[in-house]
């Protein structure tokens, strides 16, 4: 039995979207990204932790076989300031030449973080790189980053499960939901 408060933090959770929905749509991408990508030397790049559950489920409804590496990214302080730091790492004999490069990421909110990603990776010489989000937090006045495939595009909400956390838990949420303001 959870504890009495991870029952009431839940029950204050507004759904968002099924199981069942999230399920359609990521088997969806997975079929329309195994075509794009076809023989391809593919590289999934994962963004730890959020994309874990995305990332999983995406490649098992790959009908390709791409490699698969990790980076973690975290961001501090209140990441909606723009030119605020996003701490990113990653193995350091990661060797991402001439690869043409996937970055899966659980959701867009700011973009502050796949930015960053986005001038790391550069460094690295891949032959090229194309990001796909799980969710896209459409925010107001203002353009956060132009992922090449999104699952969901949401309001400007605060969402979790299905790889998204508040404080580290319900990530492993089969559905997503929002905490109401
Ligand atoms: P950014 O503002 O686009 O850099 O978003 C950075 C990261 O913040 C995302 O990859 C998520 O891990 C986290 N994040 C942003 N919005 C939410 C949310 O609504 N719920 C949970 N995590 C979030
Ligand atoms: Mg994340």
């Amino acid at each position: 039995m959870p504890p009495s408060t991870d029952l009431e933090f839940l029950d204050r959770i507004e759904p968002l979207f099924s199981a069942k929905q999230i399920q359609d749509r990521v088997k969806s991408m997975a079929e329309e990204l195994s075509e794009y990508f076809g023989d391809k030397e593919l590289v999934l790049v994962v963004v730890l932790r959020g994309s874990l559950v995305f990332a999983v489920d995406l490649l098992r409804y790959m009908t390709i076989y791409p490699e698969v590496e990790f980076l973690s990214a975290s961001s501090y302080g209140n990441n909606l300031l723009p030119g605020n730091t996003v701490e990113i790492y990653m193995r350091p004999d990661l060797d991402l030449e001439g690869k043409e490069l996937l970055v899966v990421e659980d959701i867009v909110d700011t973009g502050q973080t796949l930015r960053q990603i986005a001038a790391r990776l550069d460094t690295m010489n891949p032959t090229s790189v194309r990001y796909i989000s799980m969710l896209y937090k459409r925010l107001p006045n203002q353009a956060n980053w132009p992922v090449d495939w999104f699952g969901f595009e949401i309001p400007d909400l605060f969402v979790i499960g299905y790889g998204l956390d508040y404080r580290q838990k319900y990530r492993n949420l089969p559905w997503i939901g929002y905490l109401p303001q």
